[in-house]
C-alpha cells in the first residue's frame, strides 16, 4: 500500500505535494515521486528511498506548476527502485498516474498491452493503467472505459497531457478524499495530507470517479452519472499531525494517551445515573446468539480483550478472529450474530473483506475505528469512534488504548440493556475507576525514565518472552507485538498458564521475559511461572502494582502500576510495554515512526 496526493491550484504544487507526502509517508516509505505539468509536458522526479531524499535532489529546482501528483510506495509488485516509483506514464508520456492498490488481472492486462505495442518501463502493476488510458477522445470517457477493464483495488490521481490544468482522482476499494480549499483541490489517501490547507472534505465512494478543474468539481458515478455529495467539515486538528517537540510521533501519540482517553469517554458515561451511553447503538439490545470480532494486528489483540469484557459483563459469547482467516474458514455467521470490525484506520484490506463477508451472510456489522469517513465505516451498520485523533506511528499505541475504552463501554450498554444483574454493584465501580484511568496514565508517563533505564539493560538481547493470564494474556500479545515491530527483536506473546507446555524450553540466561503480574486469582499461578524462569536463571522483568513487596525480591527489575480494578489493568500496563519498546528501539537506533518492512494501514490482502 501507498500514499497518493493530487493539488490543483493558484500556487506551485511542488511544496504542497511535498509536504502531503510526508504525511502519507506512513502508508509506504520505500520509494517517493512526483509529477508537474509544465508548458504543456510532464517533468518527474523518481527515487527509491524517502521524501527526505527526494527533496534533497530538489534544492535546486523549483517550477510555478500549479498541477501536481504524487506518490509514496510500499513495494508490492516489483522491488523498490527508481524505476518503479510512481508516477507512472503511458507510452508517450501523455497520462501520468499515482496508484494505491493492486491490479489484480495485471498479468494478462500487461501482456495484452504489449501484443499491441505498448513498452513498458517498469515492472509494477500500476503501469497497465497508465497505458489503458493511453489514447485519444475524452479522458473521462477513457477512465470509465479503463475500470471496466482492471480487476482490484485502486485510488488514482490522474493528469492528461492534453488538460494540463484537469486532476482526475477514481476510488475503487482503496482510500481516497478529495479536499475542497478555497483556491485549491487536494485529492490523498488520507487527510493529514491536506489538513493544514483545508478542513472541509469530500468522502469519495468506491466506483467513484472525480474532475477537478480550476472552475471547480464534478464527481461521477462509474457509469458516468454526475452526483451531489455532501462537503464534510472534519473536527481535527491539524496541529495533531505534527511531533509537538518530542523527537518521533509515537511518543508523543503514547503521551497524548491520557487526552484521547477522555474524549473516547466523554458524553459516553453518565456517571450520575451510572450508565453508559452510546447514541450511535441506540435501541440495539444486546440479544445476540453471538458476536465475532474481526481485525488485524494491533485491533485484533485489543478484540481479544473486548471478549473478555464482553463475556463478562454482558454475558455475550464472543469469538475473535483474524479478519484474514475469518474469509476463508466458511464461518458460521448469520441474522442472529453481531460482527464487530476493529480497525484504527478503516482501510485494512483483510478487515474490509471480513466485513462485507460477514454482510453477504446478513450479519449486523458494527464497526470501532479512527478514521471518518474511511471504507469502513461506510460499510458496516453502525460505526463507534475511538477519538484518538491522527495516529501517523506505524506502531498503533493511543489507537489501541481507545479501542479497549469504546470495547468496555460497549459491554457496559450491553449488560444494561440484557438486564444482567449486577449484585456486586462492579458496573458502577468500573465507571469510577475507569474515570480515574487518564489521570493514573499521566502518573506513569511523569515516570518516563524508568522505561529509558531498562531499555539500556536490555536492548542487546535477542528474544523477549511476554507472559499474562486473562485481561493479561492479550496485553503480552501486544507488547510483543510493539517490540517486534519497531525493535526488530524476537518477542513472543504467551499466556503464562502454558510456558510450562514448551515455552519454557527456550529458557536460558539471555532470554528475557516481561511477566504481567494480576491481583486476581491466577496471581499465584503466574508467580509460580515467574519462579519457574529464574530457576532456570532466565531474565524477569515484572509489572505488577505499587507495593508488590513479594515480588520486588522475585524479579530482576519491576514496574509498578497504580491501583486499579483487575478488568480495567490493561488501560495502565499497556503504557510501560509501549515506552519499553520505544526506548529500545531508540537505544538500538532504528526508525520508530517508520519500521522496516512494515506500513500503517495495509490495503493488500
Ligand atoms: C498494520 C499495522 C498495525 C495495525 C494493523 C491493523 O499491520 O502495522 O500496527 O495494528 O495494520 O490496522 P488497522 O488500521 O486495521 O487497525
Amino acid at each position: 500500500m501507498c500514499g497518493i496526493i493530487g493539488y490543483l491550484g493558484k500556487e506551485p504544487a511542488l511544496p504542497f505535494l511535498l509536504r502531503g507526502l510526508k504525511s502519507l509517508e506512513y502508508r509506504g516509505y520505500d520509494s517517493v515521486g512526483v509529477a508537474l505539468v509544465e508548458e504543456e509536458k510532464f517533468i518527474s522526479f523518481r527515487k527509491k528511498g524517502k521524501i527526505r531524499d527526494l527533496e534533497q535532489d530538489l534544492t535546486d529546482f523549483s517550477s510555478n506548476s500549479c498541477c501536481g501528483i504524487g506518490h509514496t510506495r510500499w513495494a508490492t509488485h516489483g522491488v523498490p527502485s527508481d524505476r518503479n516509483a510512481h508516477p507512472h506514464f503511458d507510452c508517450q508520456e501523455k497520462v501520468a498516474l499515482v496508484h494505491n492498490g493492486i491490479v489484480e488481472n495485471y498479468q494478462s492486462l500487461r501482456a495484452g498491452l504489449s501484443l499491441e505495442g505498448h513498452c513498458f518501463r517498469s515492472d509494477t502493476d500500476s503501469e497497465v493503467i497508465a497505458h489503458l488510458l493511453e489514447g485519444e477522445g475524452d479522458p473521462l470517457e477513457r477512465i470509465f472505459n479503463m475500470m471496466k477493464r482492471v480487476e482490484g483495488s485502486y485510488a488514482l490521481c490522474i493528469i492528461f497531457q492534453e488538460e494540463p490544468d484537469v486532476l482526475y482522482g477514481v476510488r475503487q476499494l482503496s482510500p481516497l478524499i478529495l479536499g475542497v480549499g478555497e483556491d485549491s483541490h487536494f485529492l490523498a489517501s488520507d487527510l493529514p495530507a491536506f489538513l493544514e490547507d483545508t478542513r472541509r472534505v469530500v468522502f469519495l465512494e468506491d466506483g467513484e470517479v472525480v474532475r477537478v478543474s480550476p472552475a471547480g468539481y464534478t464527481i461521477y458515478s462509474s457509469d458516468g452519472i454526475k452526483k451531489d455529495k455532501p462537503v464534510v467539515t472534519v473536527p481535527w486538528d491539524p496541529v495533531r499531525a505534527e511531533k509537538g517537540g518530542f523527537k518521533h510521533f509515537m511518543l508523543k501519540e503514547i503521551h497524548e494517551q491520557p487526552q484521547v482517553l477522555e474524549e473516547t469517554l466523554m458524553g459516553r458515561i453518565n456517571l450520575l445515573d451510572k450508565r453508559v451511553c452510546l447514541e450511535e447503538i441506540a435501541g440495539w439490545d444486546g440479544n445476540f446468539e453471538r458476536i465475532t470480532i474481526v481485525a488485524c494486528g494491533t485491533a485484533n489483540y485489543a478484540g481479544l480483550l473486548g471478549k473478555i469484557f464482553l463475556e463478562k459483563l454482558a454475558r455475550i459469547p464472543v469469538e475473535v478472529d483474524y479478519a484474514s482467516e475469518f474469509r476463508y474458514r466458511d464461518p458460521l455467521i448469520g441474522e442472529n450474530n453481531l460482527v464487530i470490525a476493529i480497525s484504527q484506520s478503516g482501510e485494512t484490506a483483510d478487515t474490509l473483506a471480513a466485513v462485507r463477508l460477514a454482510k453477504e451472510k446478513g450479519a449486523r456489522v458494527l464497526a470501532i475505528c479512527n478514521v471518518m469517513g474511511s471504507t469502513l465505516t461506510q460499510i458496516a451498520d453502525a460505526v463507534i469512534y475511538t477519538r484518538a485523533g491522527i495516529e501517523i506511528g506505524v506502531a498503533s499505541t493511543k489507537a489501541f488504548l481507545c479501542q479497549l475504552a469504546v470495547l468496555l463501554l460497549l459491554a457496559l450498554y450491553f449488560a444494561e440493556a440484557r438486564g444482567i444483574e449486577d449484585e456486586q454493584l462492579e458496573r458502577e465501580k468500573i465507571l469510577e475507576e475507569l474515570v480515574s484511568l487518564p489521570r493514573q496514565i499521566r502518573e506513569i508517563l511523569e515516570k518516563e525514565e524508568i522505561f529509558q533505564d531498562l531499555a539500556r539493560e536490555f536492548y542487546l538481547l535477542k528474544d523477549f518472552l511476554y507472559l499474562g493470564r486473562g485481561v493479561f494474556y492479550p496485553l503480552a500479545l501486544e507488547g510483543a507485538l510493539k517490540l517486534k515491530e519497531i525493535s526488530y527483536i524476537h518477542a513472543e506473546g504467551l499466556p503464562a498458564g502454558e510456558m510450562k507446555h514448551g515455552p519454557i524450553a527456550l529458557i536460558e540466561p539471555d532470554v528475557a521475559s516481561v511477566v504481567l503480574v494480576g491481583s486476581g486469582e491466577t496471581r499465584s499461578k503466574v508467580i509460580g511461572n515467574l519462579e519457574e524462569i529464574k530457576a532456570r536463571q532466565g531474565k524477569v522483568i515484572a509489572v505488577s502494582w505499587v507495593g508488590d513487596k513479594e515480588l520486588e525480591k522475585k524479579a530482576d527489575r519491576i514496574i509498578f502500576l497504580p491501583p486499579t480494578l483487575e478488568i480495567l489493568s490493561p488501560f495502565l500496563a499497556i503504557v510501560p510495554l509501549q515506552l519499553f519498546a520505544y526506548y529500545v528501539a531508540l537505544e538500538k537506533g532504528c526508525d520508530v515512526d517508520q519500521p522496516r518492512n512494515l506500513a500503517k494501514s495495509v490495503t493488500v490482502e
